[in-house]
């Protein structure tokens, strides 16, 4: 991996990385007791010291890229909470509430609410299920949204009557990639269509889905069933800096090949619940 002050050779496209405000949670109390997607195994043991120490080097990796990072007191019997990007989906400082489709992880729908509201933001309580960023995605200027498995979509409508930006349904095919934020990686969050890009896994998707993915995003990003198989696609990206899985090497070749920074980090002990960097990330908008 390149840290970000190594990088020597002139990038293809200059890529201009902008300041962003994160909400995460320490797994404090990150464990695997329960089943709700295939990557868990309650019987297999789950080690919450070396969580805690993965998650650590996450945190860190944002602060010194001069992020700002928020944090959501952990609590104790929410084994989940440690992954913020489904406490909610925010955008011009209004935070659209969380509702989960399993009871295992339900209290954490009012939990991040309580934090946005005590925090300033405008909350805006749920009328259908869904589970925050890790089914919506701004991408330039349009919320990718996606469904199969937990969001129902309903909620996009919701979204978009509440956002008042153009939401785009996309169907989720494989129980391995639940959430939309496993298949997609947003690579340029800039405002504006023209400049916004993605990487995906074309195999996630409905053919449907995939042709959209194919018509709105022509110079995307495909990412190997190697890379994905291991949440690669479950990152952060700045506009330059993209903080990904440290095993997928080839997302992190072919970003380099685009001019982006990728900057590997271990979590293998959260991968263990399903989730990888994103997934342990809230983006926070506030404007
Ligand atoms: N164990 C969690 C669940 O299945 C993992 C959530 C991963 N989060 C994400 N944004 N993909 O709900």
């Amino acid at each position: 991996m390149t840290n970000i002050d190594t990088l020597t050779q002139a990038p293809e496209t200059s890529r201009v990385p902008t300041t962003r405000s994160y909400l995460m949670c320490r797994p404090e109390h990150f464990t695997v007791s329960y089943k709700i997607n295939p990557w868990m195994e309650p019987a297999n043991p789950t080690d919450t010291a070396k969580a805690l120490a993965q998650w650590q080097v996450l945190y860190d990796t944002f602060v010194s890229l001069g992020h700002d990072v928020q944090l959501i007191d952990p609590i104790e019997g929410l084994p989940d909470m440690v992954y913020s990007a489904n406490g909610g989906f925010v955008i011009d400082n209004i935070a659209y509430g969380a509702s989960f489709t399993f009871p295992e992880r339900m209290p954490e729908g009012p939990a991040y609410m309580d934090w946005f509201r005590e925090h300033g933001f405008d909350v805006r309580v749920p009328e259908n299920i869904n589970e925050g960023e890790g089914d919506f995605l701004l991408v330039g200027d349009t919320i990718l949204a996606g469904t199969g498995f937990r969001s129902e979509s309903k909620s996009h409508t919701e979204v978009a009557e509440l956002y008042g930006r153009e939401v785009v349904t996309l169907n989720l095919i494989n129980p391995s990639f639940y959430h939309l934020d496993t298949a997609i990686a947003v690579l340029d969050p800039l405002t504006g269509d023209a400049n916004a890009n993605i990487a995906y896994l074309p195999s996630a998707f409905d053919t449907k889905s995939l042709l959209i993915l194919q018509d709105r995003y022509p110079d995307a990003i495909i990412v190997s069933e190697e890379d994905a198989s291991i949440l690669g696609l479950n990152s952060i990206s700045d506009g330059y800096n993209v903080v990904i899985a440290k095993r997928a090497v080839g997302f992190e070749r072919q970003l380099r090949e685009r001019g982006y920074n990728p900057i590997g980090v271990d979590l293998s002990e959260l991968l263990l619940g399903g989730g990888g960097v994103k997934c342990c990330t809230l983006e926070l908008r506030k404007s």
